[in-house]
């Protein structure tokens, strides 16, 4: 105690004298704070000056706790240098330099935030006494990338209580990063019970915080198109930093406040048959919300946006609604839209009369209507060919040509492939008409058939029978009736000239055409049936045979037999025993005759051909 005294009483008046002389005391510069990146070796330098030699200088480093106790952590004089065991900083600090140039070096390597204390520096010398100095260390961390994570449901405008957007999220920073929300580049500034950002901040192991922040708040419709980010700003050594978050948008759900419904599909007038596409358009986009369309007239309801009505008919015309109601809103406020839809239509033509049956000569009225709620027009047709326009149609004298089918077409001529078709038929009484001359020539070899048609027109449809001039009537091998001409076949074996006719007849009359059937003898086809070469060949052979002596006893017993009738004759004649009827019927025989005349084919080289009468007389070859 007394030496401690002595001593102090020495350096007191050390003090003194140096007070009076040089005023030697100890003075130590440092600077306020060191920064530097976390792992990186922090550097405090302690400066000082004192006009003792370093000899009996002590110089000690100690740094402040989280308590605000100083701890030391290193020493050194003269001769000797300790680290004190036992703190933080035993295995990381180095010291440069013996002090003798008024200057050490405090050099901390792998700085971590806990680091971030209060630094001193304390100089103790034999004279100038005692002096510090402090430093603060101050730590930084770059943070990682911030991230940003929406919501991914969307949200009602509807909300009262601000709802959650997204959140933002700065990892491993130091000091503490600051998260800003903005909104189209614009902060967000917290208004109590409008936008709300929550934020977190996690110490980690490491020391380095991370910093997460939640955004709430009441959205609007404009939010539809709002971007929102978050900026982070962190310090480095000397300044300051900011990033950005990527932009996110959210889902915003605003109710409908109108609501049209259209026709999509056809676009112009509609018709029946066609299909159409009712869509519904609304501005509001509430999941909640439940669209229906419905039709007025038959109650139909349909809970979707759009709805196809396929092939659609004038019971379809009416009113549509489309209504959105929505459901989760406590007025269940419903907001509609209508249109009217118009199903044009025709209705299938009425012809009347749909048939007719007119005298030659009367004249004809009809009438071919189809309802319609568009105007019609009406076009008549007959076989192909325009007639006339009009919805009626009058034939004047009607004619057996007038007869027939005629077709009305009506159409819309406001819209494409709208038609209906209605048909009349006109049968004309009268006799009936042979179709082509009637009168036909015919040439034919004997024993060949001979096919004959006849084509007749009339109504009521005429009866077609066939005969031939030997008073044989004919069954017709085939008739058939297209559109009212009766084609009516025969066929007719020949056998000699003959007339074959077919008579039509019907309530008004009859007519007759005539075949003038020749059988020629000229030119045999080659293709003449056996039977009828047959019955040529056979009298050639047996004439060949003959020879001429034959043909003169035949001439001369005809000589004899009409030498005999001569006398004959002129025996009765002189009896007047004559009888004028018996004339009479010879006369029709011979005529008759001329029908059956027989061919007979000559087989020598003239190759003349001699007509043979029934009664074996000769007759010239121009017969
Ligand atoms: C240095 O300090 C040590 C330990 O305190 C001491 O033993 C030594 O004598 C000192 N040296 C001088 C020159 O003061
Ligand atoms: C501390 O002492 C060691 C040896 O004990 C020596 O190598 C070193 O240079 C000394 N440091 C200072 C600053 O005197
Ligand atoms: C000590 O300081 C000297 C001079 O300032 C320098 O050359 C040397 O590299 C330093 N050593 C350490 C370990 O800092
Ligand atoms: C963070 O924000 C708070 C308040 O807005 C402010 O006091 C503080 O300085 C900011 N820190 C950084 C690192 O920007
Ligand atoms: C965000 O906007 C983009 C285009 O602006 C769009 O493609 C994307 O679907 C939107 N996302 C959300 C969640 O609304
Ligand atoms: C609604 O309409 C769409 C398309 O028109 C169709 O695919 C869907 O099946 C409809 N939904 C109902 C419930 O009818
Ligand atoms: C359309 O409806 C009409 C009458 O309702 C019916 O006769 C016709 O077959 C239908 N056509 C189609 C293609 O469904
Ligand atoms: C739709 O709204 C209209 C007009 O408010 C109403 O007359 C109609 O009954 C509603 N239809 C349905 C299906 O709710
Ligand atoms: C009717 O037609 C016939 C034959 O075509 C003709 O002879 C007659 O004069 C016509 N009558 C009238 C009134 O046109
Ligand atoms: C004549 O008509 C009948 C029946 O129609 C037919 O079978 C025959 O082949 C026809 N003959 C000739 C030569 O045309
Ligand atoms: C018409 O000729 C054919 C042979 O060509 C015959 O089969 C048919 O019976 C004949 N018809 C009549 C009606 O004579
Ligand atoms: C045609 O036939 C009808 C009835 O079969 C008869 O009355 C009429 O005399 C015939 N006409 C001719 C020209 O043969």
């Amino acid at each position: 105690m007394a030496a401690r005294d002595t001593s102090f009483i020495l350096v007191g008046l050390l003090v003194l004298f140096h007070t009076w002389g040089a005023w030697a005391d100890v003075k130590v510069k440092m600077e306020d704070r060191v920064e530097v990146f976390r792992g990186e070796p922090a550097q405090i330098a302690c400066t000082f000056t004192s006009s003792d030699g370093i000899g009996g200088m002590i110089i000690q480093w100690f740094y402040v706790n989280r308590l605000g106790e100083k701890q030391k952590i290193y020493l050194q004089n003269s001769t000797m240098n300790v680290t004190d065991s036992g703190t933080p900083f035993t295995q990381r600090i180095s010291v440069n330099g013996t002090g003798a140039d008024g200057e050490i070096l405090l050099t901390i390597s792998d700085v971590q935030p806990e680091d971030e204390l209060e630094f001193i520096c304390l100089i103790k010398t034999l004279t100038d006494g005692t002096a510090e100095g402090r430093t603060k260390l101050k730590v930084f961390a770059t943070p990682d990338h911030p991230t940003i994570e929406g919501v991914q449901t969307g949200i009602s405008i509807n909300e009262e209580i601000p709802s959650k957007i997204g959140t933002c999220e700065v990892k491993n920073g130091y000091p503490k990063p600051n998260i800003t929300w903005y909104r189209n580049n614009t902060p967000i500034r917290g208004a109590q019970d409008v936008v709300k950002a929550v934020q977190t901040i996690t110490t980690e192991s490491s020391g380095l915080y991370s910093v997460k922040s939640e955004l709430n708040m009441k959205v609007m419709k404009v939010d539809v198109q709002a971007q929102f980010y978050c900026e982070v700003t962190y310090f480095i050594p000397k300044e300051s930093r900011m990033t950005e978050t990527n932009r996110i948008n959210i889902t915003v759900y605003y109710p409908t406040t109108s609501v049209i419904i259209l026709v999509e599909s056809p676009k112009g007038k509609i018709k029946e048959g066609d299909s159409i596409e009712l869509h519904c358009y609304v501005n509001g986009n509430m999941p909640s919300s439940i669209i229906t369309i419905s039709h007025e007239e038959s109650g139909d309801y349909w809970e979707n946006k759009s709805v196809v009505l396929e092939n659609v008919t004038r019971q379809n015309s009416g009113y549509y609604y489309c209504n959105s109601t929505d459901t989760e809103s406590n007025s269940f406020e419903e907001v509609s839209g209508n249109t009217m839809v118009f199903v044009n239509y025709l209705d299938p033509a009425v012809v009347k009369p749909e048939n007719v049956e007119v005298l030659q000569g009367d004249e004809l009225m009809a009438t071919c209507n189809a309802l319609s709620s568009l105007q019609t027009q009406t076009v008549w047709f007959k076989d192909g060919k325009k007639l006339s326009m009009g919805h009626s149609l009058n034939l004047k004298n009607a004619t057996i040509e007038t007869a027939g089918t005629y077709m009305c077409v009506v159409t819309v001529s406001e819209i494409e492939g709208m038609e209906t078709k209605g048909t009349l038929t006109v049968n004309v009484q009268g006799p009936p008409q042979i179709l082509g001359p009637d009168f036909r020539e015919v040439q034919k070899s004997s024993g060949e058939m001979v096919n004959l048609s006849c084509d007749v027109i009339g109504y009521p449809a005429p009866t077609v029978v066939w005969y031939t001039s030997d008073g044989k009537s004919h069954e017709a091998a085939s008739e058939t009736d297209t559109k009212g001409v009766i084609h009516s076949v025969v066929n007719i074996t020949i056998t000699s000239d003959i007339t074959a006719i077919c008579n039509a007849s019907n309530n008004f009359g009859t007519v007759a055409l005539t075949f003038n059937i020749i059988a020629s003898k000229r030119t045999p086809r080659p293709d003449t049936t056996t039977t009828n070469t047959a019955v040529s060949t056979t009298p050639n052979k047996v004439k060949k045979a003959e020879g001429k002596g034959v043909i003169i006893a035949v001439i001369i017993i005809c000589i004899l037999l009409l030498a005999i009738l001569g006398s004959v004759l002129y025996f009765l004649y002189k009896k007047g025993k004559i009888c004028g009827r018996s004339g009479k019927q010879d006369l029709t025989k011979e005529v008759s005759s001329k029908d059956n005349i027989v061919v007979e084919m000559k087989s020598d080289n003239t190759e003349e051909a001699v007509l043979l009468g029934v009664n074996g007389e000769k007759l010239p070859p121009s017969n």
